[in-house]
């Protein structure tokens, strides 16, 4: 990717104006509204290395018509996420980007609260609850599987058909609905949600979208409420009936209005990080198709006789293997936090209330930290790399921090289990039942914001086995 030049500060009308100049003692990476938000929605690495390269790890700039610090190390991640002296809000960072369409939902919420909270919602993640989930997912991933491959391709665009997927999976793991109109109307709605949250750089070309997203939210909670009453009388398989039985240490449960704003999230978080990482992964696969050969013979090494878990769980290479696809392409390329007093951070000081921007896409190819930052290979995360004369490429000594897509810390990804499951699931289908390539010449770009998705249509053609 070409490098971009950095344009220099310019006032702008709705610049808040004392929040940026106590960043004054910052170096500026563009200070006029909108620019570093399209630079992040278009080239987000080649913004991000510039501000580095020219820089350093800690600047200031504009997003969202707000003043940010960029904060572009693995050590600001770790000092951030971590978050010893809880100093750093997550609500703080995320209300203004989606306070209003996901209000309330677990990474919205600090300090003690939100551990009161995660706590609730932790045995909805266990491992039977998952064993449960995954069950219920098969024979549909099957199905939809089994429909691309009689087609030889992915419907339209590839993250579409994944939307579809993981959002019927999702509404089906959430909310068990039966009844096949309750179905449309909740995925209707939800991806109307899902759609206005992805004007989270609110361009104000998207604003007809939001204000579209905010009415199918309306029409969602009504939906969801009158569920999670029923449910409290009735549970079913699904998480809304896990939420709606938890009770804290004092036997206190979640009000119904808490149970839904919960659910929103969770079908927010569950179902569009899912998709886009499944996404990445087949196009990388098409591209490597030795990686395809690899994992078809693991998966025929498989024990038939071990349960569905185990048997996910036992698949090491694809496990690499979406560890690098999570590394190259992170759904959640960019993280926010505010500060709540003043703080420290790779050596700078930040003053109380300031809106940090941390990137994870840049720091996960780093080469300070990663051979060849932007080549494709699992074999990266084989424990063997380690042994004297393994004959592979060896990185430089990892950071802890140095891969983070499910985040870290109090808020590290609730879902995470799930997800890695979920894309062990869906790619042991496919591998199973085709192989796939991209057209010779095709090489698809991609925008890592608001998610990481490739640009144009990705013409993936399947080939059964
Ligand atoms: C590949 C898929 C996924 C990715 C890459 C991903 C990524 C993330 C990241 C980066 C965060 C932390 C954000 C921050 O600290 O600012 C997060 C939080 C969260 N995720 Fe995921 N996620 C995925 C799938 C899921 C799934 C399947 C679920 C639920 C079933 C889920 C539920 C949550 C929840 C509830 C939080 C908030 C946790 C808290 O605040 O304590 N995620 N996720």
């Amino acid at each position: 990717m070409s490098a971009t030049r950095l344009h220099p500060f310019k006032a702008g009308g709705t610049l808040h104006r004392q929040a940026w100049h106590a960043l004054g003692h910052l170096p500026t990476a563009g200070g006029a509204p909108f620019w570093a938000d399209l630079q992040i929605l278009r080239q987000p690495l080649a913004f991000t290395r510039t501000v580095h390269a020219q820089l350093g790890s800690v600047a200031r700039t504009v997003i969202g018509g707000q003043p940010h610090v960029l904060l572009l190390s693995a050590n600001a991640l770790e000092t951030v996420l971590l978050d010893r002296d809880r100093i750093f809000s997550a609500k703080g960072g995320w209300s203004s980007l989606m306070g209003d369409l996901f209000p309330r939902g677990l990474l919205l919420r600090d300090g003690d609260e939100h551990r009161h909270h995660r706590r609730l919602l932790l045995p909805s993640m266990k491992r039977e609850a998952l064993q449960g989930y995954l069950q219920r997912m098969e024979a549909p991933v099957q199905a939809a599987v089994g429909q691309w491959v009689q087609a030889g391709q992915l419907p339209a665009l590839g993250l579409p058909a994944m939307r579809h997927l993981a959002l019927s999976r999702a509404a089906d793991l959430l909310l068990a609905l039966r009844d096949a109109q309750e179905v449309k109307r909740a995925e209707h709605d939800f991806s109307e949600l899902v759609e206005a949250s992805t004007a989270l750089i609110r361009l104000p070309l998207l604003g007809r979208r939001y204000a579209r997203g905010l009415r199918a939210r309306g029409r969602l909670v009504a939906q969801l409420l009158s569920l999670t009453r029923h449910r409290r009388a009735r549970p079913g398989p699904d998480l809304l009936s896990q939420l709606v039985q938890a009770r804290d240490e004092e036997g206190h449960q979640l009000q119904d209005d808490e149970v839904v704003d919960h659910l929103v999230f969770l079908m927010m978080a569950a179902h569009d990080t899912t998709a886009s990482a499944l996404t990445s992964a087949l196009v990388l696969l098409a591209q490597h198709p030795h990686w395809q050969a690899q994992l078809l013979e693991e998966l025929h090494s498989e024990d038939s006789s071990a349960d569905l878990m185990g048997r996910l769980a036992a698949r090491n290479q694809m496990g690499r293997v979406i560890r690098e696809v999570l590394r190259l392409h992170p759904p959640v390329a960019f993280l926010q936090r505010q500060t709540l007093a003043e703080v420290e951070v790779d050596g700078v000081r930040l003053p109380r209330g300031a809106l940090l921007t941390l990137a994870p896409l840049h720091v996960q190819r780093d080469s300070q930290w990663w051979a060849e930052p932007d080549a494709f290979n699992p074999d990266r995360f084989n424990p063997d790399r380690f042994k004297p004369d393994s004959g592979r490429s060896t990185d430089p000594t990892p950071h802890p921090y140095a891969w983070t897509p499910f985040g870290g810390g109090a808020h590290l990804c609730l879902g995470l289990h799930l997800a890695d499951a979920q894309m062990r699931l869906v790619l042991g289908a496919l591998l199973k039942s085709a192989q796939w390539h991209l057209p010779e010449g095709s090489t698809p770009t991609w925008r890592h914001a608001p998610i990481t998705h490739p640009v144009e249509r990705i013409p993936l053609r399947f080939t059964p086995r």
